[in-house]
């Protein structure tokens, strides 16, 4: 497992702020794939991510990383993520410098990433990075003396919104509770739509290899889950499946995880128009389903699920957009060293 923390020799930061944990288990580290939480660094993660919930519930925002800036720097768009991430900090009594247009900055005039990120760890203490090459947060962080929280690199990883989709699946399905731990084995997860280029079903897939699951991979022909990741799977010993059609597989699923087809990867509109719409969840499709299943996605949906489909109870979407910021108020304070 790799370990992305700071070069030796490269202090994290020469002047330790007065309460900084050093001996916490994820200080000063970045975050860039799911492969390196094993289940009790999950167990980690969900436990802060509740006292988390617990807090905004009670008093809506707290001074646990005030005095701590964090740079939010977007190469591709968001509204989720990078929103989340913001009011995750700004939550936590800290702030952000929001760098969402690249276009504005100096990466226009032809900056290289190691730079912008050199510069900006400069200001701030932890750097949240969204960029269109796999393999981006993983070089950021090899340069990088703060912590790099990979918020998507292309086709790679998106660990915090797999982070927060397990919780939500857990959450949602009364699998994790702080005193029992997480309890996953034994579920049916059903992954639909845009396999290959969807970074956060690459993700969830790895994370959930963790756990005793079964997974059904249903995509068009063109759209499948890529072979390294099954190659994982395999290795991890779970049972997989795929499928072009979600009918037979549908009412044995616990979890259905809608995705939307990843237009801006496809190199001619004409093949991307042929698999667009190749599946939308609507009520009747919903009529097939377990009253207790979990219907997700990672947003933005653009037509596969309709929305008569939102007053299902089963619609969790919007839950889980809502974890989204428990789970990165507890990612931040954990790299920043306050949980
Ligand atoms: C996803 C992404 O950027 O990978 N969005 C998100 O972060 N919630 C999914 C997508 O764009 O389809």
């Amino acid at each position: 497992m790799t370990h992305y923390r700071p070069p030796e020799g490269r202090p994290v930061s020469k002047h330790l702020p007065f309460g900084d944990r050093r001996d916490a288990p994820w200080y000063g580290q970045s975050i860039v794939s799911v492969r390196q939480f094993t289940r009790s660094d999950l167990e980690y993660v969900f436990g802060v991510a509740h006292e988390m919930r617990e807090m905004v519930g009670r008093i809506g925002s707290f001074d646990l990383l005030k005095g701590k800036l964090l740079a939010n720097l977007f190469y591709e768009p968001s509204t989720r993520t990078a929103s989340s991430f913001m009011a995750a900090m700004q939550r936590l009594g800290g702030t952000v410098i929001p760098i969402n247009e690249v276009h504005y900055s100096s990466v226009s005039k032809g900056e290289s990433l190691p730079d912008t990120i050199r510069t900006l760890e400069a200001y701030a203490d932890c750097i949240v990075l969204r960029h269109p090459q796999m393999g981006a947060a993983a070089e950021a962080a090899r340069v990088a003396r703060k912590p790099i929280i990979n918020a998507g690199d292309g086709v790679g990883e998106h660990p915090t919104q797999a982070l927060l989709d397990l919780f939500t699946i857990a959450m949602e399905l009364g699998r994790y509770a702080p005193s029992r731990g997480l309890a996953l084995d034994g579920l049916t997860v059903t992954m639909l739509g845009d396999l290959r280029y969807g970074r956060t079903v690459h993700s969830l897939a790895r994370l959930l290899s963790q756990f005793g699951v079964t997974l059904n991979l249903v995509s068009p022909a063109i759209l499948k889950m890529p072979e390294h990741i099954k190659d994982e799977l395999d290795k991890a010993g779970v049972t997989w499946r795929e499928a072009d059609s979600l009918e037979a597989i549908l009412g044995q699923s616990d979890v259905l995880y809608v995705t939307r087809v990843q237009k801006e990867r496809f190199e001619d509109e004409a093949t991307y128009l042929g698999v667009k719409d190749a599946y939308v969840v609507t009520p009747e499709t919903l009529r097939g389903a377990r009253d207790e299943m979990v219907l997700m996605h990672p947003f933005p949906r653009v037509g596969e699920i309709s929305y008569e489909v939102d007053k299902d109870p089963r619609a969790a979407y919007f839950r889980q957009m809502e974890n989204g910021m428990y789970v990165r108020m507890a990612l931040l304070a954990m790299v920043l060293g306050k949980a």
